[in-house]
């Protein structure tokens, strides 16, 4: 039945929201299974999302990704060894061709991974007419790109790091539905191009290098913790808190990284002063920043125009994306 389905030749579809987390995740505990060193607890966005479209094809020899229009043989393997956890266990050879479009800036901080190996997923479920749980899809996408494991949910969502040594207690879960906390998001761009090391690479290099990794990973489960509790209560302020921290301590154990990952800007130190100074006067936003030079300012709804108009005249900001918290990865 499976295999018929690849061999006739499969489509899928289907689209994921981009996700960033408020408590970050940041080293491995397994390279090859692709289990993170520490939890993390994300938002996924509704206006930043990967559309694609895969079909799988018998007379191809091999997997082929076309990613915003243009061909990326360089990216196949990761998109290969994704699909092949859906078709060995199934018996199925065919090759698949992957068609996707980011709506948004791709490589370049703004999770274009995680939204990416979840629609991967999903759509490669509807086109080999799988019917996976939540959590398998969680953790196949988890294999792809760590973060992708927790945009196959809506809102707010949280990843378990996991113990077991295959990886099965790895994979995100929703924590709490994107209208029960209705946050909103105000992206400042202030570089375009892709990042020049990527999370995967930065991250491995830091567990061996930085001085600070031990402690950012010993720090986790509290902060962890506190975001939970202030998620549950719906307390801005204490999430405001402890997702600045966490960001601010997971740069800090990056920059120290031999060779160091800055990937920070100007702008974006800009951008994390204007947003400091904003909560200082009674504006509810708070900032976190990725492995790129972008920075996510959160705020309630009542405050995003003026966070807004804030961060549009910071010297360096190249455009402002704005979002609202959007659901989980499905078939389009
Ligand atoms: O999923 P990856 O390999 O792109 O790593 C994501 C790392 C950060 O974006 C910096 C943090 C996170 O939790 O998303």
């Amino acid at each position: 039945m499976t295999t018929s389905n690849a061999t006739r030749g499969g489509v899928g579809n289907a689209r994921a929201g981009a996700n960033f987390a408020l408590i970050k995740y940041w080293g491995k505990a397994d390279a090859v299974l692709n289990t993170p060193a520490v939890g993390s607890i994300s938002i996924t966005l509704d206006t930043l999302y990967t559309d694609t479209e895969i079909v799988f094809d018998a007379t191809l020899a091999r997997d082929e990704l076309v990613l915003n229009g243009k061909r990326r043989d360089e990216d196949v393997d990761k998109i290969s060894a994704c699909l092949d956890l859906l078709r060995k266990p199934r018996g199925v050879t065919t090759r698949a061709r992957v068609t996707s479009r980011n709506n948004f800036p791709t490589g370049a901080g703004l999770a274009s991974s995680a939204s990416g190996f979840a629609a991967l997923v999903r759509a490669a479920e509807v086109a080999l007419g799988l019917n996976l749980t939540p959590r398998e899809r969680s953790i196949v996408a988890r294999q792809g790109s760590g973060s992708a494991a927790r945009s196959i949910f809506g809102g707010f969502v949280e990843m378990y790091a996991g113990t077991a040594s295959d990886g099965s207690d790895s994979f995100a879960e929703p924590l709490l539905a994107a209208d029960a906390w209705p946050l909103e998001v105000v992206i400042a761009v202030t570089a375009k191009g892709e990042k020049e090391i990527g999370s995967r690479s930065g991250m491995t290099r830091s567990a061996t290098s930085s001085p600070y990794y031990p402690a950012w990973v010993a720090g986790q489960t509290a902060d962890l913790a506190t975001a939970r509790v202030a998620i549950a209560a719906r307390d801005f302020a204490a999430l405001a808190d402890v997702a600045e921290h966490n960001c601010l301590k997971m740069h800090a154990a990056a920059m120290a990284t031999q060779p160091p990952l800055v990937y920070w800007n100007g702008a974006t130190v800009e951008c994390l002063h204007a947003v400091r100074r904003l909560r200082a006067d009674g504006v509810p936003v708070f900032f976190t920043i990725d492995a790129g030079p972008q920075v996510k300012a959160v705020c309630e709804p009542g405050a995003r125009s003026r966070v807004e108009a804030v961060l549009r005249d910071v010297p360096g900001v190249l455009d402002l994306l704005t979002s609202r918290l959007g659901p989980g990865a499905e078939p389009t």
